[in-house]
């Protein structure tokens, strides 16, 4: 999947101007949080909220730039936690909101601090919920079971297919009637199914089609029903009345309290990379312009997905007169973030911006090579800047020994 060009909403904040007149004065690589998106996120999903009594939480795992938890809980309802520290950083961070977390398989070690922190706890397995479902009731919390309708809605993307064959993630059917008791079923508040990646309202009617034909007769008795991430509701061109029907629908057709839980809809657009030109080089009739910003590091999802992320002023390669590969600076050749088209040469030291870095970035990346981890800033609507890290050689260090 390519994304391109600068007229994108990854880059409307910047009106047009020159990257270095908005970010001339910091320190290259370093990602940029951008307010005013996050804001006009925040403002659609709670329209959605609004209009459907769904609650919407913050899956931490794709966005936990907590400066930002004050803003976003004027829209949400709380957060999402893939574990332990998520579930703390959401109690910490965005207090007196709900915070729910499931995790593939919880550890005996960390469940009873985990019980101090999640008010709902989604278990991944009969087994995990025998072991731990009555813990977690007993301490009041609301427990749940993850299900898997089987029902793939999405093509050539195995590793974001929570339903492709053989996978950990929820209950089959098969597995629910094999293992499961109308006592461990008792114990049950809620369900929940996470089945979509960047995908539309469509995707979402199939699913709960499927959902239905699973698991409809075990639904009525439920409190809530979770419905993942996946749901790309900030996009432009969303099916956002669409998701509202179905919302409304399943809450009345089973009478339960429907969750969302979107990761990249909360900060869709709302981040850049911004980077400069270290060097450049030719090779068989291919430029490679060397940037102090690396795929591997910086913005893992460009060679996980795969995707090329949007440059701002830039094109694609074919489409302007001077092409270019852009590549980080570690030892790893394939660190590589895409070709792209420009409308002039570039020389050392220009400034290049990424957009839709808010996502999948802060919380991912790494210090592979040494290298230093971006500092992070925020930029307000009316473009003031504050820098939120001082990230330096001891965060390297720290993670590898004494
Ligand atoms: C259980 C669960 N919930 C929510 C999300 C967030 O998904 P997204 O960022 O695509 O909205 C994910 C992503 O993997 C997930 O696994």
């Amino acid at each position: 999947m390519a994304r391109w060009m600068d007229d994108r909403p990854a880059f409307a904040a910047l009106g047009g101007r020159a990257p270095e007149a908005v970010f001339g004065a910091l320190k290259t690589p370093c990602y940029v949080i951008d307010e005013g998106r996050l804001r006009r996120n925040g403002e659609l999903l709670a329209s959605v909220a609004g209009h459907t009594g769904c609650r919407i939480l913050l899956a931490q795992k794709a966005f936990s730039n907590y400066d930002l938890y004050p803003l976003l809980s004027e829209y949400l309802a709380g957060t999402e936690a893939s574990g332990l520290f998520e579930a703390r950083l959401g109690a910490e961070e965005m207090p007196g909101r709900e915070v729910h977390v499931f995790c593939a398989a919880y550890r005996d070690d960390e469940f009873d601090e985990l019980l101090q922190y999640a008010d709902h706890i989604v278990f991944n397995s009969a087994a995990q919920l025998k072991r731990f479902g009555r813990r977690a009731k007993d301490a009041g919390r609301s427990v749940g079971l993850r299900i898997n309708p089987e029902c793939s809605t999405q093509q050539g993307h195995a590793i974001y297919d929570p339903c492709a064959p053989g996978s950990r993630l929820g209950v089959t059917r098969a597995a629910w009637d094999r293992e499961l008791t109308a006592e461990w079923i008792g114990l049950l508040d809620g369900l929940h199914f996470h089945t979509l990646c960047e995908q539309d309202a469509d995707a979402l009617e199939k699913t709960l089609h499927a959902v239905e034909a699973g698991f409809g007769d075990a639904l009525p008795r439920m409190k809530w029903l979770n419905m993942g991430g996946g749901h790309h509701i900030t996009r432009p061109g969303y099916d956002v009345a669409l998701l509202e029907r179905l919302l409304t629908g399943a809450r009345d057709r089973w009478g339960v309290q429907v969750y969302l839980e979107p990761g990249e809809a909360v900060a869709l657009n709302a981040g850049y990379l911004v980077s400069r030109v270290l060097d450049v080089v030719e090779n068989g009739g291919t430029r490679v312009a060397i940037l102090d910003a690396s795929a591997a590091c910086h913005m893992p999802d460009v060679l996980e997905m795969p995707y090329t992320p949007p440059l701002y002023g830039a094109g694609e390669a074919s489409a302007l007169p001077h092409a270019y590969r852009l590549a980080g600076p570690t030892c790893l050749s394939g660190d590589v973030i895409g070709n792209y088209g420009f409308p002039g040469p570039l020389a050392v030291g220009d400034m290049l911006v990424f957009g839709d870095m808010a996502i999948y970035t802060t919380c991912k990346n790494n210090t592979f090579n040494g290298m230093p981890l971006p500092d992070i800033h925020r930029m307000s609507p009316s473009g003031a800047l504050v820098r939120l890290t001082d990230f330096g050689y001891r965060n390297f260090k720290a993670r590898l020994g004494r």
